[in-house]
């Protein structure tokens, strides 16, 4: 499938994980791509592999806290590439904070800001570009599960939780600009975020329906069906792409290490 020829695609969080395998899908159906990422070095490293194998692709230092780093990343992807037509938001994670009860303020602000704020700051920027995308323009976010039930992780959750509001908003608000807007709702996705935890990776995959730990290359095939032709008439959805982990909701998990992300 090269459904992603003649597509200028940016992604926020593309060096590692995740966003790197949406990288590396949505290349090899064709995309020029942008690694936005706050890790210079690493998205450096991501675009010299991506152009190695054919891609036209570009490293642009990125961090979705910043509304002017922000704006800056997509203006050079528009200098570089003359136009933008899919925003993937990648970037960011779980902050590693303390339970409920001793989250501070400052705790809630930092993770609401990477997170919620983050995909703000992007679409702000992004928007007026993919408006003009001759293709009609789109934006799929990667959410979490723990946006969609009490996995734990309050701050994460919460704040993942307004992805879902703000991509129906926006998906309800651009319609009429032939913009989309849809999330993509990860379970758990062995990557280096797991790192220090390998005993809960195999607790938690004892407990996932379809049984094993997800892959980014799972996330990476539903986040490029929705940044595809094939969902042109689709906006403004969640999908879960989580093994069926959903259907244990609140129940398996709730008192284990998916509390921490
Ligand atoms: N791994 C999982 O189990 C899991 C589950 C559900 C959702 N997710 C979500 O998937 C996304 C990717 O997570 P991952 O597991 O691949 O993590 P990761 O740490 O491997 O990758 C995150 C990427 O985001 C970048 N990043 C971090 N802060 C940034 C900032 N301020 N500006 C720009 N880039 C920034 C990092 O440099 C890195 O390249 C996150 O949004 C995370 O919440 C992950």
């Amino acid at each position: 499938m090269r459904r992603f020829e003649d597509r200028i695609v940016m992604i926020t969080g593309a060096a590692h994980g995740i966003g790197l395998g949406i990288a590396e899908r949505l290349a090899g159906e064709g995309a020029a791509v942008a690694v936005a990422d706050v890790d210079a070095a690493a998205g450096e490293r991501a675009a010299v592999r991506l152009a190695a194998g054919g891609t036209q692709a570009v490293a642009v230092t990125c961090d979705v806290t910043s509304g002017e780093s922000v704006a800056a990343a997509v203006a050079a992807v528009v200098a570089r590439f003359g136009r933008l037509d899919v925003l993937v938001n990648n970037a960011g994670g779980g902050l590693n904070l303390p339970d409920l009860d001793e989250l501070t303020d400052d705790d809630w602000h930092r993770q609401i800001d990477v997170t919620l704020m983050g995909v703000v700051r992007c679409v702000r920027a992004a928007t007026p570009h993919l408006t003009r995308s001759p293709h009609g323009g789109n934006v799929v976010t990667v959410g979490s599960i723990n946006g969609l039930a009490p996995f734990g992780s309050v701050a994460y959750s919460a704040a993942k939780a307004g992805l879902r509001n703000l991509t129906e908003n926006l998906a309800s608000r651009c319609a009429a600009d032939g913009v989309r807007f849809n999330l993509v709702a990860p379970g758990t996705i062995r990557t280096r975020a797991w790192d220090d935890q390998p005993d809960s990776l195999d607790r938690i995959a004892s407990t996932i329906p379809l049984g094993r730990i997800g892959r980014p290359d799972d996330i990476a095939a539903a986040v490029a069906f929705l940044a595809s032709g094939d969902a042109a008439w689709i906006t403004g959805v969640t999908l879960p792409v989580d093994g069926g982990a959903l259907l244990n909701a609140g129940r398996v998990f709730r008192d284990s290490a998916a509390r921490t992300r």
